[in-house]
C-alpha cells in the first residue's frame, strides 16, 4: 500500500445478503479488493419462497459483528489505517438498513473516522469503476429482485434515471414466476435453467411496453399471463414447465432489449454517446439477457461491460467503493445520517453546468 492510498470498510445490509469489505483505492483512481465477506440468508428465507424483512434484520443483528471481524482479519488491516467507514444507508429494508448504519457509526465514533453513508444504487452504479478504469458518463441496467432502472451515470452524486419498472422488478417477476411453478427461491437460476430446455414458441405471452417512446418496464401482465397458462396447461408436467419458463424469459429478454435501445437513444439525445452500458444486479447473471445486452450495446456502438456476478449482486466491496469516491471528493457524512427505506438515485436533473464538470472528471 502507498501513502496515498485510502482504505475503506463497507457494509451492506439493505435486504437478505449481510456483507462487509475492505477496499482499497490508489492515488490514480485504480480500485482494489482486500477482502469481501458475504453470508447470504437464502437458506432462512427459502422456506417463505422470498425475503422475510423481520428475519433478515435479526438475521443482520446475529450476522454483522463477526462478518466485519472477518473482512478486517482477512485484509489484515486495522481500524487505525482506514480511511472511513461506508454503509449502505438505504434503499432497502428499515430493519437491515437500521443495523448496518448504526454498525457503522460506532466504528466510525470509537475510531475517529469519517462516515459515508451509502445510497445502495449508487454502490451499484459505480461498481464498474472498482474492476475497470471507465471514465463518466455510462448507461446502467441494474435488474435485481428489486430494483430495475435504466440510469445515466454522469459523475459521482449525478444520476438521471431515464427508465424504471411502472410494476414489478424483473428479479421479482423470475422469483414469481418460480413460486407459482413451484420451483424453489430465488427462482431466477432455476428459471433460467428450465427454460434452456424448454419451446419458447410454445406459449405466447406478451412483450410488455414493446416500441414505447419512454424507457420503462412493466412485468405484472407478463406473469398474470404465465399464471394463466400454467393454470390452463394444469396439471404440469416437466415439459410444461420448461416451456412456461422458456416462453416466459423469451418476453423478458425481448421487452428487455426494446427498453433498453430505447434507454441508449434517450442517453445519446440528453448526453451524447455513452462510454459504455453497465449492467448489474442479479438478472444481470442470465447468460440469455446477458447476450441480449451484448447485442443491443453493439447496435448503439457501444461496449458492453458486466462486473463479475459476485460484484453485480449485493456485496460489501461495492459499498466500500462508493464510500472511497465519495471520500475522494470531500463527500462525507455525520452522525445524523439517517437510514432510508426509499431513497431515490436522481433527485434532481443536472444543469448543464454540472454536466460539463463530470465530463471531465475521471
Ligand atoms: O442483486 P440481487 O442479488 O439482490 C437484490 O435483489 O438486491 O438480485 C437477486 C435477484 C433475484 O430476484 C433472482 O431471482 C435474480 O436476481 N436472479 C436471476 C438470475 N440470478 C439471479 N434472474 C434471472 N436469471 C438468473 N440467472
Ligand atoms: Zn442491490
Amino acid at each position: 500500500m502507498t501513502s496515498t492510498a485510502t482504505l475503506m470498510l463497507g457494509i451492506e445490509t439493505t435486504c437478505d445478503e449481510t456483507a462487509a469489505a475492505v477496499v482499497e483505492r490508489q492515488a490514480d483512481g485504480a480500485g482494489r479488493i482486500l477482502s469481501n465477506v458475504i453470508r447470504s440468508q437464502i437458506d432462512e428465507h427459502a422456506p417463505y419462497g422470498g425475503v422475510v424483512p423481520e428475519i433478515a434484520a435479526r438475521a443482520h443483528v446475529d450476522l454483522l459483528d463477526g462478518i466485519v471481524a472477518s473482512a478486517m482479519k482477512e485484509a489484515a488491516v486495522g481500524y487505525a489505517q482506514l480511511g472511513g467507514v461506508a454503509a449502505a444507508a438505504g434503499p432497502g429494508l428499515i430493519g437491515g438498513v437500521i443495523v448496518g448504519l448504526t454498525t457503522a457509526k460506532a466504528i466510525a465514533l470509537v475510531h475517529g473516522k469519517p462516515l459515508i453513508a451509502v445510497n445502495h444504487l449508487e454502490a451499484h452504479a459505480l461498481t464498474p469503476r472498482l474492476v475497470c478504469p471507465l471514465a463518466f458518463p455510462y448507461c446502467l441496467f441494474l435488474a435485481s429482485g428489486g430494483h430495475t432502472q435504466i440510469v445515466a451515470v454522469l459523475g459521482v452524486g449525478n444520476y438521471v434515471r431515464l427508465g424504471t419498472t411502472v410494476d414489478d422488478a424483473i428479479g421479482e417477476a423470475f422469483d414469481k414466476v418460480a413460486k407459482m411453478l413451484g420451483l424453489p427461491y430465488p427462482g431466477g437460476p432455476q428459471v433460467e435453467r428450465l427454460a434452456a430446455a424448454g419451446d419458447p414458441h410454445r406459449f405466447a405471452f406478451p412483450r410488455p411496453m414493446m416500441g414505447r417512446k419512454d424507457a420503462n418496464f412493466s412485468l405484472s401482465g407478463l406473469k398474470t399471463a404465465v399464471r394463466n397458462e400454467a393454470e390452463r396447461a394444469a396439471p404440469l408436467e416437466r415439459q410444461d414447465i420448461a416451456d412456461l419458463c422458456a416462453g416466459f424469459q423469451a418476453a423478458v429478454l425481448e421487452s428487455t432489449a426494446d427498453r433498453l435501445t430505447v434507454g441508449l437513444a434517450l442517453f445519446q439525445e440528453r448526453f451524447g454517446p455513452p462510454r459504455a452500458l453497465v449492467a448489474a444486479g442479479g438478472v444481470a447473471a442470465n447468460q440469455a439477457i446477458r447476450g441480449a445486452l451484448q447485442s443491443v450495446a453493439a447496435r448503439a456502438e457501444t461496449a458492453l461491460i458486466v462486473p463479475p456476478p459476485a460484484l453485480c449482486t449485493d456485496n460489501g466491496a461495492m459499498i466500500a467503493w462508493a464510500g472511497l469516491e465519495r471520500l475522494a471528493l470531500g463527500l462525507v457524512d455525520d452522525m445524523a445520517a439517517m437510514p432510508r427505506a426509499r431513497w431515490r438515485l436522481d433527485t434532481d436533473t443536472p444543469t448543464p453546468a454540472q454536466f460539463a464538470n463530470t465530463r471531465a472528471q475521471h
